[in-house]
């Protein structure tokens, strides 16, 4: 494998193997000593064309733990002002020396543009392509589910007796596009819950079930609720009548959370909107894996370089 560019692309053995890397990573994060010579003598270029905490700390995190060099883009402040090019901005920062390009772009299919047109030699992972795709944000999910739903009986588990509600606001996820896909791989059973407003075409054939309220999905009792952000910018008029209203409708507040059973967890990829799709106690809450998931970032990242890096040996 030299590029990730999507949760598709990964065969459940594929999928298995970062995983189980990626609790070795978690292992290699407790030590004194917190890096590997891995990536020694390599360069990692994180290159955002849109804003990111999480996703650009933890990838730097990651690569410096393996010890490679790091350079950081972000669009704001640099030539792209002048009318630069993806291409061309990525072929000056490949020229710097660049081995893995981590790439957040806002048009959906950005990463695999470049992979096609074989704009760069390097290894590509798409870190946010528009509404399209965030892998490294399903993985490092699903590490997360594996971690607190099954302690030590993670390692070389898929997730097939796992049952996942995903809430909200689905037609402007990529984590939701991402994690469709990885869960079905994994084997879990997947529903989705939003407003007809938030819901895409086609999403018929992500293999999951869509129902048309929250609490129709708790009454289930999943194992995980999946909370997504309401992606305002992404948003050009009115996908439901008021904040107030979706609260109340598609929240997870702290009524859901206490129906739920205790060992159910909550799950949101950040940055979340307190009080709008998440209450601010329950985001708080033992039940919670916010804290968790970020934690969880950086050892999925490691695996996922450390991985990338084993296709050119
Ligand atoms: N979850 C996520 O991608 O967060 P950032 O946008 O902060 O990277």
């Amino acid at each position: 494998m030299k590029h990730l560019l999507s949760t598709r692309d990964l065969s459940r053995d594929d999928a298995v193997a970062i995983l189980d890397t990626a609790l070795d990573m978690a292992e290699v994060r407790q030590r004194d000593v917190k890096k590997l010579p891995t990536l020694r003598g390599k360069t990692v270029a994180n290159v955002f064309f849109e804003d990111s905490t999480r996703t650009r700390l933890s990838f730097e995190a990651a690569a410096l733990a393996l010890s490679a060099d790091v350079t950081t883009f972000t669009a704001q402040g640099s030539s792209v002002s002048k009318g630069e090019s993806l291409k061309d901005t990525l072929q000056t920062i490949e020229a710097m020396g660049a081995d893995f390009i981590v790439l957040r772009h806002q048009h959906s299919g950005a990463a695999q543009a470049v992979v096609d047109n074989r704009w760069v030699d390097a290894h590509m992972i798409n870190a946010g392509d528009g509404t399209h795709e965030h892998p490294t944000q399903a993985l490092l999910d699903a590490m997360t589910m594996r971690s607190r739903l099954k302690g030590d009986a993670a390692r070389g588990s898929d997730l097939d007796d796992i049952s996942i509600t995903i809430v909200g606001d689905v037609v402007h996820s990529r984590v939701a596009r991402s994690n469709a896909w990885l869960l079905h791989t994994l084997g879990a059973s997947v529903t989705f819950a939003a407003p007809r407003t938030l819901i895409p075409r086609g999403i018929d054939h992500w293999g999951a079930k869509v129902v048309d309220t929250l609490d129709e999905a708790l009454d289930e009792r999943p194992d995980v609720v999946m909370c997504l952000r309401i992606q305002r910018e992404r948003m050009s008029s009115g996908f439901f009548p008021s904040e107030t209203e979706y609260s109340t409708v598609w929240g997870m507040t702290p009524a859901r959370l206490a129906a739920l059973p205790d060992t159910s967890i909550v799950m949101h990829p950040g940055p979340m909107n307190r009080g709008l799709e998440i209450a601010g106690s329950v985001a708080d809450s033992a039940q919670s894996t916010v804290t968790d998931q970020v934690t969880n970032g950086v050892a999925t990242r490691m695996a996922v370089l450390y991985h990338l890096m084993g296709a050119d040996s």
